[in-house]
């Protein structure tokens, strides 16, 4: 597989030209940042780790009948996506009250969001990506109505996916953030699905095995990486068994 020309550089992952003008390259960098790339670092390794978790969530929504842009890995950092045109929308599903929304709203961290909420902001750094509603959306021509109904419909059934099996690995699936991207007429789940992304907390201590990690100066983001990329291994090896 030749990698071709670099097309879009992001705070983590850089995307690359393939051979087929209809798919493209994602290489996972090794680099971290927080709070709109104030905070940055790199760790070696962690590109790996996301690729990985991004890898097998996408195989495992599929398996369940999302349709995500992963096709396959290139090698453990690399991966093989069909391209979409991205919709600049950070679509949020929470299911506990965490992060932004607490300094926003008169809920505690931790409380239980039942049912769960999807919000959504505009992807845009410069203007701190703003939240906007479905009103705004429509508005703003970034999806159709239809569209709309199915981005949230598919976010609550991916959650469901991912908080059921996180439960099972003892964490608790407190946030995530996913982008989709138009392929013809169809929604599909695009960018990535990793640590970076959502919040994961252990069922019994409330210990933090995400982002925050590094954001608040927890421990070693790299060990708790690692558990979750551990605990994923262990789950594929239970099944074949
Ligand atoms: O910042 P906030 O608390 O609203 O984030 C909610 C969830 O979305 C967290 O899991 C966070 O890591 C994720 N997120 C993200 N990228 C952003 C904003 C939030 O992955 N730009």
């Amino acid at each position: 597989m030749e990698i071709g020309e670099l097309i879009y550089q992001g705070k983590a992952k850089s995307i690359y030209k393939s051979d087929n003008d209809d798919e493209l390259i994602a290489l996972f960098r090794d680099d971290m940042t927080a709070f709109n790339g104030e905070k940055h670092d790199q760790f070696s390794g962690k590109g790996v780790y996301n690729a990985t978790v991004s890898a097998f969530f996408f195989d495992y929504l599929e398996k369940h009948g999302i349709k995500t842009h992963f096709i396959r890995m290139i090698d453990e950092k690399t991966m093989l996506v069909s391209k979409l045109e991205m919709i600049p929308l950070e679509v949020i599903a929470r299911n506990r009250a965490a992060g932004s929304i607490t300094k926003k709203l008169p809920l505690k961290e931790g409380q239980v969001l039942n049912p769960p909420v999807i919000v959504t902001d505009y992807k845009d750094d410069a203007k701190g990506d703003p939240a906007v509603n479905d009103d705004l959306i429509l508005a703003l021509g970034l999806l159709t109505r239809d569209e709309l109904n199915e981005a949230r419909r598919t976010t609550l059934e991916i959650n469901k996916l991912l908080y059921d099996f996180f439960d099972e690995l003892g964490l608790v699936l407190v946030d995530f953030k996913i982008e989709f991207g138009r392929r013809g007429n169809e929604i599909i789940l695009g960018d990535e699905i990793s640590m970076d992304s959502m919040r994961l907390w252990d069922k019994e201590t409330g210990e933090s095995f995400d982002k925050d990690v590094y954001r608040f100066n927890k421990g070693d983001v790299m060990t708790a990486y690692a558990r979750v990329v551990e605990k994923i291994i262990n789950w594929k090896k239970e099944q074949i068994k």
